[in-house]
């Protein structure tokens, strides 16, 4: 009995051992792992739950969402299609604790306001929220955000005037608010936050003038601020900001002269000044590094000066991004950056289909060459259906003139005019009514700007060549692909 008892007390022995040794391994994985602050899942889980989203398989993995791809050594930007998508931080309290430092929910289609469970993220340094239908203000919690550096709340519907507690965000690198329904004054305390290097504000409804603090922001290498709808404002605040490479400051109504100073910045490559009521002569110098000028619609006078033709030349392979519209005389350029380029661009392979002839043909008569022009001046006179393409022997004249109008919709000047490509649907098919067309569509670009993205897509709509045209129509078509909408030929006529 005795051996036995022993054998039988060793192997419960080794037993006992080795859920001893297993438990306690455990217990180092489960404290060794990270874990992510519980106040941060319950509110990512919250935000996501209310908005019927789902966590791409990559990060969250058993219900961790400081896990996988989350928590990679990986960096955010090499990964900009994951949406949503979060990146953590996980060395605090020495490795034991994950905060959710980068939060993504870009194209999603959300509808509502921005949630409040956002404001218990507070380690955020990086919030995409651009792209959805967002509604309402930007709460005052967004002033708790201190680490906040990127925030990116573009291309929603959101509304109301800044808060003031956006000013307490001192980090801040970069601010995207553009192409939302923002009004009121643009904020002095902008010139406070020193770290900007990227503000985008076009495309609101701001108030004038654009405030003389902002000379402050000299390490700006973006200033997308267009469409203020009153006031005036001048372009003395430029002068300091040598850092700026884009400058679009289109749509505010910007009076005085363009200085010297600001063709001056070494940096600056785009400048895109269009529709101001800027006046005087153009400076004689400019900087090497300028490759775009836009100044159309505005009341400068006097000669060109020798640099629009020697830049022509020194930048030919730029060449086509100069449009010098011939009846013009000669004194301005016409360069035209549309904000909702997309939608501008939708408008121009529109109107291209109907008419059955790209957007230029040089060898027309004058009144024919440009598609626009020539729409223009028959649909003044009430003869728009004269652009449908002669080959059409029969076509829905109603369907017909409802493409046109709408394509005069799209290719407006002031982006405000230009509808959101929900309504275009709409009034393509009919279920909305398509609103008159009180004013002449802007000329046509030749290359779009795009949302958030600093680089440029070449798109030759002024090229007659049949390989510009398909071009073209490839870009249009991944837009409308990705708004699921086939416009075809035969459905327009
Ligand atoms: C993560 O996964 C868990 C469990 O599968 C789930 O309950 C939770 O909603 C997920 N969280 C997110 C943010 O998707
Ligand atoms: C934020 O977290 C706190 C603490 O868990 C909680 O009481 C509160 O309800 C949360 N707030 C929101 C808006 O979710
Ligand atoms: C914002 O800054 C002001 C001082 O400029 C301060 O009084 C206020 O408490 C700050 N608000 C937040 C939300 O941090
Ligand atoms: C410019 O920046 C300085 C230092 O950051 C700040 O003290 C000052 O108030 C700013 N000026 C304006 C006009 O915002
Ligand atoms: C543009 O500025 C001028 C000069 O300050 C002003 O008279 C005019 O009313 C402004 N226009 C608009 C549309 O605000
Ligand atoms: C700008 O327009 C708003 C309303 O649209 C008005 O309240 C405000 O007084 C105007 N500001 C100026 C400077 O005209
Ligand atoms: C150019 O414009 C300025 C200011 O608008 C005006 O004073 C000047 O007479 C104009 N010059 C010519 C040649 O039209
Ligand atoms: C072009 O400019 C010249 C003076 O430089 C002027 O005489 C002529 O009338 C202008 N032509 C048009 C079409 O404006
Ligand atoms: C310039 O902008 C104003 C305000 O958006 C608009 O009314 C006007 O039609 C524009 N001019 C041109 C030539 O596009
Ligand atoms: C911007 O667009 C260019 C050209 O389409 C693309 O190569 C680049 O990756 C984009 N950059 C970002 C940050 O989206």
């Amino acid at each position: 009995m005795q051996p036995r008892r022993r054998c039988v007390g060793g192997v419960s022995g080794q037993l006992v051992w080795v859920v001893l040794v297993w438990s306690w391994r455990m217990l180092v994985e489960a404290q060794q792992a990270p874990k992510t602050d519980p106040i941060e899942v319950a509110a990512l889980n919250a935000i996501f739950a209310r908005w019927g989203l789902t966590a791409s398989p990559q990060w969250n993995i058993s219900g961790e969402p400081c896990s996988g791809f989350a928590s990679d050594g990986i960096d955010w930007d090499n990964r900009p299609n994951i949406t949503p998508f979060i990146k953590c931080d996980c060395s605090y309290n020495t490795n034991t604790v994950c905060h959710i430092t980068r939060l993504r929910l870009r194209e999603l289609n959300v509808i509502g306001q921005i949630p409040s469970e956002l404001q218990n993220l507070t380690y955020l340094v990086d919030l995409d929220m651009g792209r959805n239908y967002l509604t309402g203000a930007i709460p005052s919690f967004i002033g708790t955000f201190s680490r906040m550096q990127y925030l990116s709340l573009g291309s929603s519907a959101l509304s109301g005037p800044l808060p003031k507690e956006l000013g307490n965000l001192t980090n801040l690198i970069s601010l995207r608010v553009s192409d939302n329904e923002f009004t009121g004054k643009i904020p002095d305390y902008l010139g406070s936050l020193p770290n900007l290097v990227e503000l985008a504000f076009h495309g609101n409804s701001f108030e004038g003038p654009i405030p003389e603090s902002l000379s402050n922001l000299t390490k700006l290498t973006t200033l997308r601020l267009g469409d203020i709808v009153n006031g005036s404002s001048s372009l003395a605040f430029i002068s300091n900001l040598a850092s700026l490479s884009l400058l679009d400051l289109s749509f505010n109504n910007i009076t005085g002269q363009i200085p010297q100073s600001l063709l001056n910045l070494g940096n600056i490559q785009s400048l895109f000044l269009g529709n101001n009521s800027l006046t005087g002569r153009l400076p004689e110098v400019i900087s090497s590094s300028l490759k775009t000028i836009d100044l159309s619609y505005n009341q400068l006078n006097g000669s060109l000066p020798s640099w629009a033709t020697q830049n022509n030349l020194q930048f030919n392979k730029y060449q086509s991004k100069f449009y010098t519209y011939s009846k013009n005389n000669g004194t301005t350029e016409r360069i035209i950056q549309p904000e909702k380029a997309d939608i501008f661009a939708f408008g121009v392979l529109m109107l291209e289909i109907v008419a059955g002839r790209p957007n230029t043909i040089n060898s027309l008569e004058e009144s024919k060459i440009y598609l626009f022009e020539w729409l223009w001046s028959l649909y003044e006179k009430a003869q728009a259906l004269g652009i449908v393409d002669p080959s059409l022997k029969e076509f829905n004249k109603d369907e017909a003139f409802r493409v046109i109008c709408v394509a005069l919709l799209c290719t407006q000047g002031s982006p405000h005019q230009r509808p959101p490509m929900s309504k275009v649907v709409a009034m393509l098919t009919g279920e909305a009514e398509v609103a008159e067309v009180v004013a002449k569509p802007s000329y046509i670009n030749e290359w779009l700007l795009r949302d958030g993205n600093q680089s440029y897509i070449t798109c030759s709509y002024t090229g007659s060549t049949t390989s510009d045209f398909s071009t073209k129509r490839e870009n249009t078509h991944l837009l409308s692909q990705q708004r699921s909408l086939e416009l075809d030929t035969k459905e327009v006529s």
